[in-house]
């Protein structure tokens, strides 16, 4: 009988929406699935056949002890997703290796310390003349954290921003504001063993006033993605795909999509290590995911 850990942790695991049903999903599949804490030193990882990421949100405050433990458990059973992938989608300097193989992402220019951070923007924002507005965030990071967004007025708070990233040893992201998140929210795309299961609709998280709000089960509703959001979420993976040099498709996967200004729909965020699978929103997205597991540990799903 194969066994299964699903990822968490204490604090994380009350606003796991995904879990219960999850777990249920896996029952059901014939899959004995527990939860279990990333931090407690008592589990025997080894033990599994297959470990999960889930929900292991206290890491972002400990990113160098999480990959540590990441790679304990990778050395001694099969980690999802796996390790190359994990490292590669927390740090958003992915969005350059997707923009190069010609996935259409959000306008993204890195700023690394060394230089002038006022020089910085001042050459981003010459770079863009049709962004009224603009975000500054880091590239590492995760529920909006020190995601800022500023007018073109504001240059100074932004280039002070991109010092204060800078000072924390992180590597700062900019972007032009994208509108049309303030009327039609982002599209998140699920999928389970590459295949599309369904998506939703979350509400932007960048008031006007500088209000950052992180994202809440309230800021979701379900979506159905349009066809051309599935085509931008779909070259997206096969691109992350392509660049690690996986032979399978990943047993879990999310891509959030924006639109531009021009319509067209293009890549804001891949979450490929840990993300909410918005189960809640999906009548049949618990049953695929506990059948992409069932299917990739080998067991066939009932
Ligand atoms: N370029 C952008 N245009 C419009 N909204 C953005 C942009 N970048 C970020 N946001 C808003 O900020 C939120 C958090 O940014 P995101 O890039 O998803 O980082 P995180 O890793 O913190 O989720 C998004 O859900 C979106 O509402
Ligand atoms: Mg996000």
């Amino acid at each position: 009988m194969s066994r299964l850990a699903l990822v968490t942790d204490e604090t994380s695991l009350p606003i796991d929406y995904d879990m219960a049903l999850l777990l249920d999903a896996c029952r059901a599949a014939g899959l004995v699935a527990e939860v279990c804490d990333w931090e407690d030193p008592a589990v025997d990882w080894s033990g599994f056949d297959a470990v999960l990421l889930r929900s292991p949100w206290s890491y972002v405050d400990r990113l160098p002890a999480f990959l540590t433990w990441c790679e304990r458990v990778a050395a001694v059973t099969d980690l999802h997703n796996p390790l190359p992938v994990v490292r590669w989608s927390l740090d958003k300097l992915y969005m350059a290796d997707l923009a190069a193989r010609a996935v259409p992402v959000v306008p993204s220019t890195f700023v690394r310390s060394g230089g002038d951070p006022s020089e910085a923007v001042r050459q981003f924002l010459d770079g863009h003349r049709e962004a009224a507005e603009f975000v500054v965030k880091p590239t590492v990071g995760a529920y909006s954290k020190n995601v800022q967004r500023f007018s073109r007025s504001r240059a100074a708070d932004a280039a002070a921003h991109v010092a204060q990233l800078h000072s924390e040893g992180l590597v700062a992201l900019l972007q032009p504001y994208l509108e049309s998140v303030d009327r039609d929210g982002e599209t998140d795309l699920i999928y389970f063993g590459g295949v599309y299961s369904h998506a939703i609709r979350k509400s932007p998280m960048l008031m006007p006033d500088g209000t950052v709000n992180v994202p809440t089960f309230e800021s979701r509703t379900p979506r159905t993605a349009e066809d051309d959001e599935r085509a931008v979420a779909s070259a997206a993976l096969a691109a992350a795909g392509a660049q690690l040099g996986l032979d399978r498709p990943l047993v879990y996967a999310r891509v959030d999509v924006i639109r531009s200004a021009d319509g067209a729909p293009v890549v804001l965020e891949l979450e490929l290590c840990e993300p909410s699978l918005n189960l809640p929103f999906s009548d049949h997205g618990p049953t695929r995911f506990a059948e992409a597991i069932a299917d990739r540990l080998g067991i066939s799903a009932r």
